[in-house]
C-alpha cells in the first residue's frame, strides 16, 4: 500500500515547505518535489496543511469513575480521535488498590486490544506502591509504559500520599520514567467539600467553588518540589489556572524539570459554565474546574513562552442522562471529566493560530511533537519525516465548522453532548493517515476497527534530573 500527497504545504514543529510526501506500507518513505513515484493512492493537498497526526496525551476510555464508566470505549474514543485528527493516545491504565499494576496493564490490553482505529499506549496510574512491589515499575517500563499518573486528589479512590508519591517518583527517576501528576490537594478539597454539603449546597457550580486555585497551586508546588528531591522529571496533567501555572515557572526557573500541559476547556471554557441553567452546569463538571476567564490569558502566554509545553484533552465523557444525574442532587456525585478528544485540533488552531497567539510550528508541537518526545514516541511519532510513521493529517486551515451534535453534525464522540456545543472553529481535519492507511476522508470514516495497535514507548529522552 502506497500513498502519494501532492502539492502540500508541509508544517511540523520546525518546518514549513511546499513538498510530496511518498507512503509506502507504515512509514513515510520519501519527500521531495516532482517525485516520479506511482503510488496507489494519491491525495491532492493544494491549499492544504499537511501537518504530523495530533498526540493526546491524556484521555480515559472505557474508565470506571465516579460510579459509572466514561462513555467512550476504545472503539467510539479511537474513532472519534481519527475524526479530529489525532492518531495516537495515550490513556490511563488503572492499578486495583492493593493489587499488581502489571495485573492493572493486562486488563486494560484487554480492553483496548484489537478495538482501536488509532495506536495508543498507556500511563499506568499507581494506588499504591510498596517497596516490594517497586519492581514492577521497570517491567511496566519494559513493556512500554514507560510513564506513571500519580494523584493528589481523589481522597478514598485515586489519591496516594506523599511517602507514596516520593517512593513511585524515585523509582521512575532511576529507571529513566517520567511521572504524570494530578495536582491539587484532595485532602482539603474534601474538607471544603463536606462543609458545603453540610450547608446545602447542591448545584453543580459547587463543584468549582470548593475546589480553590490555591489548592491546585500548592499540589503543582509539591509534586514539583518532592519530584525534584526524587530526582524525576514531572509532567503536571491538566493545569488549569494561573496560580498553579505560577508554581511551574518558578519551578522551571529554577532549572526543576518540571513540565506541564493544559486542555482546551481550560483555554477556551471558564466558571461562568457553571451558572446555566438547572442542572446545565453538570456538563461543565471535570477536575480541575473550569476557572474564571482571566485566567485563559496566563494560560495562553505559558503556551507562548514554553512553561506550558503540551495541549491535551482529558478527555472522560460521561452523558449528561443518566451519568451526569448521578450527582441531580448533590455536585459531589456527579462523574468528573468532559469529553473532546475530537475537537482538539481544530479549537487549537481556531483559537492559537487562526487567533494570533500562536505560530503554525507551534500548534504542531503543542498538539503533537512535544507529546512524542515527552512520552519516548519521537521521532517515529509527532513529525513528518523519512522513516517516520506515516501518521499523516491533511488539514483544511480555512474551512469552517461549527461543532454541533445536531444537524449539521461534527460529533462522532459516544457522548450526548458536546462541551463546544455551536463553537465556530476555522480549520479542519479532512484527510487522517495513520501508519499508511487512509482512515479519514474527506472527514468521512473509512477505517476499522482494530487499525490501531499498542505502541512500546521508549525511555524518557531528555536530560536526567
Ligand atoms: O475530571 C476529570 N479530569 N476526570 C478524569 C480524571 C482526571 O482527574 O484526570
Ligand atoms: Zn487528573
Ligand atoms: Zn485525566
Amino acid at each position: 500500500m502506497s500513498i502519494l500527497i501532492k502539492n502540500g504545504r508541509i508544517v511540523t514543529a520546525v518546518d514549513d515547505y511546499h513538498a510530496d510526501i511518498y507512503t509506502e506500507g507504515e512509514i513515510i518513505k520519501a519527500i521531495g518535489r516532482d517525485m516520479p513515484m506511482q503510488a496507489d493512492t494519491v491525495i491532492d493537498a493544494a491549499g492544504k496543511l499537511v501537518i504530523p497526526g495530533g498526540i493526546d496525551p491524556h484521555t480515559h476510555l472505557d474508565m470506571p469513575f465516579g460510579g459509572t464508566t466514561s462513555a467512550d470505549d476504545f472503539e467510539t474514543g479511537t474513532r472519534a480521535a481519527a475524526h479530529g485528527g489525532t492518531t495516537t493516545l495515550i490513556d490511563f491504565a488503572i492499578q486495583t488498590k492493593g493489587e499488581s499494576t502489571l495485573a492493572g496493564l493486562e486488563t486494560w490490553h484487554a480492553k483496548a486490544d484489537g478495538k482501536t482505529a488509532i495506536d495508543y499506549g498507556f500511563h499506568m496510574i499507581i494506588t499504591d506502591m510498596e517497596d516490594d512491589r517497586l519492581w514492577e515499575m521497570k517491567k511496566l517500563a519494559e513493556e512500554g509504559v514507560t510513564s506513571y499518573k500519580l494523584f493528589m486528589a481523589y481522597p478514598g479512590v485515586l489519591y496516594v500520599d506523599d511517602g507514596t508519591l516520593y517512593r513511585a517518583m524515585r523509582k521512575a527517576g532511576e529507571d529513566g520514567t517520567v511521572i504524570c501528576m494530578h495536582a491539587e490537594n484532595g485532602i482539603v478539597i474534601d474538607e471544603i467539600i463536606k462543609r458545603a454539603r453540610a450547608e446545602g449546597k447542591t448545584a453543580p457550580k459547587y463543584h468549582a467553588l470548593t475546589r480553590p486555585t490555591r489548592m491546585e497551586a500548592e499540589g503543582v508546588h509539591r509534586a514539583i518540589s518532592i519530584a525534584e528531591v526524587a530526582r524525576v522529571p514531572v509532567y503536571i496533567v491538566h493545569l488549569s489556572s494561573a496560580d498553579a501555572l505560577e508554581q511551574v515557572v518558578l519551578a522551571r526557573d529554577r532549572g526543576v524539570h518540571a513540565f506541564a500541559e493544559t486542555c482546551p476547556q481550560y483555554l477556551f471554557l471558564d466558571h461562568s459554565y457553571y451558572e446555566q441553567e438547572g442542572f446545565e452546569g453538570a456538563k461543565y463538571v471535570m477536575t480541575p474546574a473550569l476557572r474564571e476567564k482571566w485566567n485563559q490569558d496566563h494560560l495562553w502566554r505559558g503556551l507562548q513562552f514554553g512553561d506550558l509545553q503540551s495541549i491535551s484533552t482529558d478527555h472522560c465523557p460521561f452523558c449528561f442522562k443518566e451519568q451526569k444525574e448521578l450527582g441531580l442532587n448533590d455536585f459531589s456525585k456527579i462523574p468528573n471529566g468532559a469529553p473532546g478528544v475530537e475537537n482538539r485540533m481544530s479549537l487549537v488552531y481556531n483559537g492559537g493560530v487562526v487567533g494570533g497567539r500562536i505560530t503554525l510550528n507551534r500548534f504542531v508541537e503543542l498538539t503533537s511533537t512535544a507529546a512524542a518526545k515527552m512520552f519516548g514516541m519521537f521521532p517515529r511519532k509527532g513529525t513528518i519525516a523519512v522513516g517516520s510513521d506515516a501518521d499523516i493529517v491533511i488539514f483544511d486551515p480555512n474551512r469552517k465548522e461549527t461543532i454541533s451534535i445536531d444537524n449539521p453534525c461534527t460529533h462522532h464522540m459516544r457522548v450526548d453532548y458536546n462541551t463546544y456545543e455551536g463553537t465556530e472553529v476555522q480549520g479542519f481535519s479532512e484527510t487522517v493517515i495513520s501508519r499508511g492507511k487512509v482512515i479519514v476522508q474527506d472527514t468521512e470514516y473509512v477505517g476499522r476497527k482494530g487499525d490501531g495497535r499498542f505502541l512500546k514507548r521508549g525511555y524518557y529522552s531528555g536530560i536526567k534530573p
